[in-house]
């Protein structure tokens, strides 16, 4: 039996977002958000669900805090709805939205669990969309507003803050491709609101230090290696213009390289409008990077009509018959990208500290005697945190890990169909059932430590 310790200090979590999991959309002056709007039109969502209920958090926080405690927590990754804080977008402050998080984070420290803010998971106001959106540089503005009226009210007692969550989807999956709110496809839109996410961080970090003294801030990436179908110099360079899509359009600028050139020299026309201090924000120190990882993107270069990116990724089955292990999700299992991807930030990049901010997966779990038995999660899990303890090893500071997700909730365009909790949500009773990976996971917090499999 091998057992490989964590670092002391080592931080064991799980991570939810507000949309996904808090329902109570229209209580206590919340207004609506570009998901509801989004989740409401038809055609958008699997079976038209909303995060209307979703996994009505906002009134079972309490009991949700107790099955943390339960599992031995010691952190909890949450986002907070900007259209509770700020309803219209800009200007007043609805207190009874900040009142819910004021309680939840107290309830958090009181059970001993460190809280990690996401100030941003995606709930634009819709008010605040119909001004632009993100497109509009407004918006960092009214963000860093939110965020401060956040800050003053939690930043005595939350010391970890994340601007936002994978600027990368907001961008091309909402502004791009579509598939998420507000719904856009215009490479253009998407490279603004790239442009716009990332100076509105820059921006909300000072004002984030000036509320929160001693705080720890940062941004969270979903970051993806790619991987080259095949040892074809074309394949090869697709992979190449995957990793500049994916992951160094917002590495570089974060760490103060700027913009990539070879994808600045691809996306030409489509440039955003980019001001004289702009990426000088964007390069503002921070004290860790977030890093949101599932698996690498396999790509093959594609024929004409793919402009400017000129790759595809692999489908499911192309996947599946190339022999990978897929998800519910149709993603590949691939521990050992997770590995190289962080040790490569630490090579490339140093941040001072990562924090797996999501890892996780989704599979067909179905309640059998009571119980859900989700093996594969546990061998996903198993074989990632082994992929995280070997990156440490290989010297990158990773300094904890957050689940995703605690329980089963609204997965954005596949509404309630995948599941990605270790506790299972039964949407008809809202009762909350702990998986096997639950008690799994718990026994892996408590010992601190990577066991090969069979041991725990
Ligand atoms: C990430 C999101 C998170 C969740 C997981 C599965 O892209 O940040 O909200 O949907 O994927």
């Amino acid at each position: 039996m091998s057992v490989s310790r964590f670092p002391n200090g080592f931080i064991w979590g799980s991570a939810t977002a507000s949309y996904q999991i808090e329902g109570a959309v229209a209580e206590d002056g919340r207004a609506p958000s570009i998901w509801d709007t989004f989740s409401h039109t038809p055609g958008k969502t699997v079976n038209g669900d909303t995060g209307d209920v979703a996994c009505d958090h906002y009134h079972r926080w309490q009991g949700d805090v107790q099955l943390m405690r339960e599992l031995g927590l010691q952190g909890y990754r949450f986002s907070i709805a900007w259209p509770r804080v700020v309803p219209e977008g800009t200007g007043q402050v609805n207190a009874r939205g900040l009142d819910f998080y004021d309680r939840l984070v107290d309830a958090l420290l009181e059970a001993n669990i460190t809280p990690l803010v996401t100030l941003y998971h995606w709930d634009l106001p819709q008010v605040q969309q119909d001004r632009g959106g993100w497109a509009n540089r407004d918006t960092a503005d009214a963000f860093v507003a939110y965020t401060d009226a956040v800050v003053r009210r939690l930043g005595d007692r939350v010391k970890h803050w994340i601007t936002h969550n994978e600027p990368w989807v907001v961008s091309f999956v909402g502004n791009y491709e579509g598939r998420h709110a507000p719904g856009i496809q215009d490479l253009r839109t998407a490279l603004q609101v790239a442009h716009h996410l990332l100076l509105s961080h820059g921006m909300a970090v000072p004002a984030i230090r000036a509320g929160s003294a001693g705080a720890q801030v940062g941004i969270t990436l979903n970051l993806s290696p790619g991987r080259p179908a095949s040892a074809s110099p074309e394949d090869r360079a697709a992979a190449r213009v995957c990793d500049g899509y994916t992951n160094r359009w917002f590495l570089d600028p974060l760490y103060g390289k700027g913009y990539p050139e070879d994808m600045v020299a691809r996306f030409g026309a489509a440039m955003p409008q980019i001001n004289v201090d702009d990426l000088a924000h964007a390069a503002v120190p921070t004290d860790f990077l977030g890093v949101n990882y599932y698996f690498p993107t396999i790509v093959r270069a594609a024929a004409s009509g793919h402009e400017p990116l000129g790759f595809l990724a692999l489908s499911p089955e192309e996947l599946a018959a190339a022999g990978h292990e897929l998800t519910a999700m149709g993603w590949p299992i691939v521990p050992d990208a997770f590995t190289e991807l962080l040790t490569r930030l630490h090579r490339d990049y140093a941040p001072k500290t990562i924090y797996v901010t999501e890892n996780g997966a989704a599979f067909d779990d179905k309640v059998v005697g009571g119980g859900v038995h989700d093996p594969r999660r546990i061998a996903y899990l198993h074989s990632h945190i082994g992929a995280v303890r070997q990156a440490i090893a290989d010297g990158a500071p990773v300094g904890g890990y957050f689940l995703w997700s605690l329980m089963d909730n609204f997965e954005w365009a596949y509404g309630y169909s995948k599941r990605f909790g270790i506790v299972y949500i039964d949407y008809a009773t809202q009762a909350r059932i702990p998986k096997d990976s639950a008690a799994w996971y718990r026994r892996v917090i408590a010992a601190n430590a990577f066991v090969d499999a069979g041991q725990l």
